[in-house]
């Protein structure tokens, strides 16, 4: 389903005289239906940046990243749009929070724009923001002024609206109280359980070694760090 053949990636700083960093290189592995495969490494070893890269949010430099039948590194501007409204789910680390829009909508949208109901995708909503212990007081207003957890379980509620057959976490359970990290992991436990190929970027061990069937260590690709 997620497949990455010996990928590589440079940052250029304009800002910096040009200079240029090699992150990442000569990444490759696959994920099939119903896996889970965790990033590991130290801190700045490129977890995120590759992430971003399967995404399709950052450039690669060499490579391939194939998601299902489209190669992102070479795909276009309308196909990569398509393919995350209808394949590939990214949780992002933090909410990018849309003001005025109600919670309720930002957890359905992803339904909304795939065609599905408004009753239905409402009610898919509702049943999210319950299973995740938001508030029912708070699914009415915009998540702007929402605490840090409760961002994060709306921002997933809304990357499990729809069923993707990938999804890529970054860090799903970082703030989470041990309540609402179980719900996580169950809905994760349950993506899998109808075939979603997952890539995850898990500081928790217990939560990593619980959900995912391997590691990819990215810092062995990191040159510089590499041992
Ligand atoms: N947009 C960017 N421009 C330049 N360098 C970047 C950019 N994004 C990331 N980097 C660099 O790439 C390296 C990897 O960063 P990344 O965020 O992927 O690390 P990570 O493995 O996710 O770390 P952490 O565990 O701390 O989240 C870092 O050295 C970082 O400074
Ligand atoms: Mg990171």
């Amino acid at each position: 389903m997620i497949e990455l053949k010996n990928v590589s990636k440079t940052f250029t700083l304009h800002n910096q005289g040009s200079a240029v960093i090699e992150v990442i290189s000569g990444v490759s592995f696959a994920i099939a239906p119903g896996e889970c495969v965790a990033l590991t490494g130290a801190s700045g070893a490129g977890k995120s940046t590759l992430m971003r890269m399967i995404y399709g949010n950052y450039l690669t430099q060499s490579g391939s990243i194939h998601i299902g039948d489209l190669d992102i590194v070479q795909a276009e501007p309308r196909e990569v749009i398509a393919l995350r409204r209808e394949v590939l789910g990214y949780v992002s680390q933090f909410l990018r929070v849309v003001p005025r829009v109600p919670t309720r909508d930002v957890v359905a949208d992803p339904l909304r724009a795939l065609g599905v109901s408004a009753e239905e995708a409402q009610a898919r909503a509702r049943h999210l923001l319950g299973q995740l212990n938001i508030p029912e007081r708070l699914w009415s207003l915009s998540p702007t002024t929402f605490s840090g957890g409760e961002q994060q379980r709306v921002n997933i509620a809304r990357g499990f609206a729809h069923e993707y057959p990938a999804l890529l976490l970054d860090e799903p359970t970082a703030s989470l109280d041990a309540a609402n990290r179980e719900v996580v992991l169950s809905l994760i436990e349950e993506a899998k359980a109808r075939g979603a190929a997952i890539v995850g970027i898990f500081h928790d061990e217990a939560a990593r070694d619980r959900v995912c069937d391997r590691q990819v260590d990215v810092s062995a690709f990191t040159p510089g760090l590499a041992a």
